[in-house]
């Protein structure tokens, strides 16, 4: 069990939360290792393992810091990187450059160069003109690299809609109209100074229902079929993206990796052998269902303010710069006082954080035991795109982050001073 209650405290990886508390200072993210490490475990058995030719790239944007890939790279996961910041820390964490893959609808020249010259596995091509930078890069430094295409394969998923990724109004992706897509594909395959392994899509995130998975694989069959009929080339891989959604509440119903991937690789399956083929590789990109349920977030109660009738405001010392999700997305929570963790839950009070906003609202409605100044609130499932959407509003700095494991702790990411905050300021 990750989350325990012993006499009232909440443990989190056999932590006493409340000792982390005081000895790392709030707000704290904190991320077990042990919840990290059981995913990937699932991903190997019910994926890796289960199938022959295939990879699952973490997606780095979902909780990024050295000591993570490490992790991931003894988990045997490749990472997938959208930006030369991410590409970055994984090279400066010794990450194989050959397992990372670069992801992102606008790469500059100079992230396409630093690819290049670090000679990562794969560049997802996300722009029309993208493949003609990276043939100039790969021409001037005599490389050749290996590169996919994003397909917006034009579904729509059910999530927020700023999480919705496959629609055909996105600016993630080529469109399918054959006068795009037929001579980007043509440049390609024919290219000497690229690979092309194939199609890449990723539909949205925070999935629970596989009907999107397996509405873009259709397309993005058709696209292999049509490579082939029109080009007589096989793309040798196939990257059906992440998505795959976790529990925030118990609104949320969560499935296994096996319910999206088990029917998606049946089909394949059968694609390939129907268009006598050799199964491609298949690659996914799961980021958040790694990461999510293995991260809590520790705050410290404040002002709490009570307006008869109307609502009553706890006040954390956090809020929408250490979590912009409930602001952005509207994204629910659930949390309780680690120090009151068996209480009965008499009071509904809204969690905001102290931010200059009203919007900075982090739980609303919130059940809990009776709030006081000084207590602990740990807010559960915030171990995805929490540290990594940070900011600095109203200069706050950004919080420590503590990876736990089996009662053990140790400091992943140090909080920033004030200092840190001015540090480039001139
Ligand atoms: N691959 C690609 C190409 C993606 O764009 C994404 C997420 C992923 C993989 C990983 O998706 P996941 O398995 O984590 O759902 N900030 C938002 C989520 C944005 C996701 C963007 N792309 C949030 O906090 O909900």
């Amino acid at each position: 069990m990750i989350k325990e209650v012993k006499n009232g405290t909440l443990y989190f990886d056999g932590c006493n939360t409340l000792e982390l508390a005081e000895k790392y200072g709030t707000p704290l993210y904190v991320m077990s290792e042990t919840a990290i490490v059981e995913k990937c475990k699932e991903i190997r058995s019910s994926f890796l393992q289960k199938y022959k030719k295939t990879r699952a790239a973490y997606a780095a944007k979902a909780f990024l810091t050295l000591s993570m890939c490490k992790i991931i790279e003894r988990e045997g996961l490749c990472i997938d990187v959208v930006s030369g910041g991410e590409l970055y820390t994984a090279i400066k964490a010794n990450f194989p450059p050959e397992k990372i893959e670069f992801n992102g609808n606008n790469k500059t020249i100079d992230e396409i160069k630093l690819a290049v010259d670090y000679n990562i596995g794969r560049i997802i091509v996300d722009g029309l003109d993208e493949l003609s930078l990276i043939e100039s890069v790969c021409k001037e430094k005599g490389k050749k690299m290996n590169v996919l295409y994003r397909i917006t394969p034009g579904v729509k998923s059910d999530s927020h809609d700023y999480i919705v990724t496959g629609k055909k109004d996105s600016k993630f992706g080529i469109p399918l109209d054959d006068e795009i897509i037929f001579p980007a594909v043509e440049q390609a395959v024919k290219s000497e100074y690229v690979k092309f392994m194939g199609f890449h899509y990723h539909v949205g995130s925070q999935l629970h229902d596989n009907a999107s998975h397996l509405k873009a694989l259709e397309t993005s069959l058709k696209l292999i079929k049509d490579t082939k009929d029109k080009y007589g080339y096989v793309t040798p891989e196939i990257n059906i993206g992440g998505g795959f959604g976790i529990k925030y509440t118990d609104a949320d119903n969560k499935k296994p990796y096996s319910y999206f991937l088990d029917p998606m690789m049946e089909r394949i399956e059968k694609f390939s052998k129907d268009l006598n083929i050799e199964r491609p590789e298949v690659v996914i990109e799961p980021g958040r269902s790694i990461v999510g349920e293995a991260g809590i977030t520790l705050y410290t109660v404040g002002t709490i303010k009570n307006i008869p009738g109307i609502r009553k405001y706890v006040s954390v010392d956090g809020g929408m710069t250490d979590n912009i999700r409930p602001a952005l997305y509207q994204a629910k929570y659930e949390g309780v006082a680690a120090n009151k963790a068996d209480e009965p839950k008499t009071d509904t009070v809204t969690i905001c954080g102290k931010c200059c906003e009203s919007g900075d609202v982090l739980i609303r409605d919130a059940e809990v035991a009776p709030l006081k100044r000084g207590d602990i609130f740990a807010i559960f499932s915030t171990g995805a795109y929490g540290y990594t959407m940070a900011s600095n509003y109203n200069k706050n700095p950004f919080p420590a982050t503590v990876l736990v494991k089996d009662g053990e702790s140790r400091i992943i990411v140090k909080r920033q001073s004030y200092d840190d905050l001015i540090k480039n300021e001139i």
